[in-house]
């Protein structure tokens, strides 16, 4: 080794020990004559002192040594005098006196500074991603994701798991995404799919016998892309035979605590998990990945408003909408410009528009549509939503999804306004019961809200011939601070059963043997009863690490446009490799017709 020692290791009881260190300079300072330089590596950060009164040869070197140089330091470890110990550095009651400095590798001038986490352009971050990678901020992410998966391995290898690895080079996986494909030379005109999770392997997996299987597992997307999510992205994906949906949650419940409490410094809110039907989620929270950290529900207010003048509200219920609203503690106050700007928030997901009443005292509102309605019925209101005065009251009047989408979103918007979204704090919670299909308008046929092995809840069995629309799957989802975290279901064990979902989603099983004859020929074989799930990895990290973003807790993760700027992926490639491919790129994109 070339080093003896970790730099961010030295401290008070390493006095007059002989270290040998190598790393980065992260900071060198001239003090006419003596030089200051902080060496870094992994480990942390420590003072080096190259004195030319003590050793002639080491000041050359050190003055020499720029940002970002690669040094071996041989030195004898001293206590700084008491005035000169930093108290922001774990290594700073100690510094390093040089015999010898050696410069194992000059470094040009990084493009942006390693030592401090000062604001940098992503796209900056990205090109030169393995400087970034040596910022603070980014070894904790990447240390802390370590910690993580190892953390997952030790809980299920110490409970039977065991890590398969499935195909990358795959057939097209039904998980609702647009797939990554792959064309194959020795079969042209045919491809591979990458796949979008390991689906329908790990239930093959049961098939085979294993009972208990896990796999840190790349799955890949195609699909718009967000803040939480990737083309490619990492899932701890498990199975388990002869489980029940209670079985699984529970398990994920512990190794869920075991991560938050072994690898993080973050609360976890409720212990257990607090469960939630779909149903109940809508209606409460107005979506199915609540954000449990702060109340604000939302509150029905159609009856109230049912038999108003006001028309917009008499008219929506009428025809079968909703008025719902929330109470936004002590925002009374907000201006006409941070109302507008709700309203806007609340059009997006399709409101026509935002009705508000910022309550006063005694019947001294103001309000957008208080005027339209009784004394009564608005005092019917502020008391339904608990509205006291200095609070904001915000309704919109709608259709049910459309209603639960604005306020949704209309309380996320306020409760981060008010602070109450603290990443110090973990709210994890589960939401049962999904319906199994949603209604495909433009397609006229059910889709598979969770994929098409999920089964049906046993008591819902029969609605899938008289009414699908209110069969309810055995899904499960774990949510945390508003993040779908993790999805997983029991599934589908016999082939009636499966044949029947093909034939709701509009799948002819012609097509279906076509593309999943593998699976239905399997489950002829003896398939155990058999669920699973696959927690995101990327996410859990994001929110273990208190970041905005998955890229920040991935190593070379892609822009929102998909694209790799280190390596500057995806690219064209040699005429040859498409030649052999049998492949041939036409109109505007082909590098024959630039456009
Ligand atoms: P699902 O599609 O719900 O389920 O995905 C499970 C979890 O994977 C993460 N995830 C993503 N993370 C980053 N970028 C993405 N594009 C992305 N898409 C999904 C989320 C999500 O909760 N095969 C099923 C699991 C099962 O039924 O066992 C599946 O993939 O954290």
């Amino acid at each position: 080794m070339l080093k003896t020692h970790n730099c961010g290791e030295l401290r008070t009881e390493h006095d007059g020990e002989l270290v040998t260190l190598a790393g980065w300079v992260n900071r060198q300072r001239d003090h006419g004559g003596v030089v200051f330089i902080n060496l870094r590596d992994r480990s942390g950060i420590v003072q080096v002192v190259a004195d030319p009164n003590h050793a002639s040869g080491t000041h050359k070197a050190a003055i020499q040594a720029r940002q970002e140089y690669v040094l071996q330091v041989r030195g004898r470890v001293r206590l700084r005098p008491a005035g000169l110990v930093n108290p922001d550095m774990d290594t700073g009651a100690v510094e390093v006196l040089a015999d010898e400095v050696v410069i194992l590798n000059a470094a040009k001038t990084p493009p942006f500074y390693i030592f401090d986490d000062s604001p940098v352009d992503e796209a900056l971050r990205l090109k030169y991603r393995y400087l970034d990678l040596r910022r603070q901020r980014m070894q904790h992410n990447m240390l802390l994701r370590h910690r993580v998966v190892k953390q997952i391995r030790d809980f299920l290898g110490a409970r039977g798991f065991v890590e398969i690895e499935t195909p990358i080079l795959f057939k097209t996986t039904p998980e609702g995404a647009r797939d990554y494909l792959v064309p194959s030379r020795i079969h042209p005109g045919n491809f591979y799919a990458l796949p979008q999770s390991p689906q329908q392997l790990k239930q093959l997996l049961m098939v085979a016998g294993f009972e208990r299987y896990f796999q840190i597992a790349r799955c890949f997307r195609d699909e718009d892309q967000r803040g939480d999510r990737q083309p490619e992205f990492t899932q701890l994906d498990l199975e388990m035979s002869f489980v029940e949906r209670e079985d699984v949650m529970a398990l994920t419940e512990e190794m869920m605590i075991g991560i938050v409490e072994e690898c993080s410094d973050r609360q976890l809110l409720q212990k257990p998990f607090p469960r939630l039907t779909y149903a109940e989620a809508m209606a409460r929270f107005g979506t199915d990945r609540p954000d449990l950290r702060f109340g604000m529900e939302l509150t029905d207010l159609s009856d109230v408003v049912a038999g108003s003048g006001f028309r917009v509200f008499a008219k929506t219920i009428a025809s079968g909408g909703q008025v719902k609203g929330i109470r936004v503690p002590g925002c009374g106050g907000y201006s006409r410009r941070q109302i507008d700007a709700l309203t806007e928030r609340a059009k997006q997901e399709g409101a026509a528009g935002l009705a508000w009443l910022a309550v006063g005292e005694g019947a001294e509102h103001r309000s957008s549509f208080a005027r339209f309605l009784s004394g009564a019925e608005v005092a019917a209101i502020v008391e339904r939503l608990a509205g006291a005065p200095g609070d904001l009251l915000l309704l919109v009047a709608a259709p049910p999804k459309v209603t639960a989408a604005a306020l949704g979103a209309l309380r996320l918007e306020t409760g981060e306004q008010l602070g109450l979204r603290d990443q110090r704090v973990l709210a994890c919670c589960w939401v049962i019961d999904f319906p199994l299909f949603e209604w495909n308008e433009d397609e006229q046929r059910w889709d598979p809200s969770h994929h098409l092995f999920t089964s049906p809840m046993p008591e819902d069995l029969h609605l899938l011939e008289t009414d699908p629309g209110a069969a309810r799957g055995q899904q499960y989802d774990l949510v945390i601070n508003g993040e779908e975290t993790g999805g997983g279901s029991i599934r589908i064990h016999q082939r009636p059963v499966q044949e029947k979902v093909f034939e709701l989603i509009g799948l002819d099983l012609e097509t279906a043997r076509e593309r999943f004859g593998h699976m239905l020929e399997a489950f002829e074989y003896g398939t155990p009863p058999h669920g699973g799930i696959a927690p995101g990895i990327d996410r859990l990290v994001m929110l273990l690490a208190g970041e905005p973003n998955i890229r920040e807790v991935m190593a070379f993760p892609k822009t929102l446009q998909a694209m790799d700027l280190m390596a500057g992926a995806p690219s064209p490639v040699e005429p040859k490799q498409l030649e052999e491919l049998h492949i041939q790129i036409v109109g505007k994109y082909s590098s024959d017709n630039p456009s």
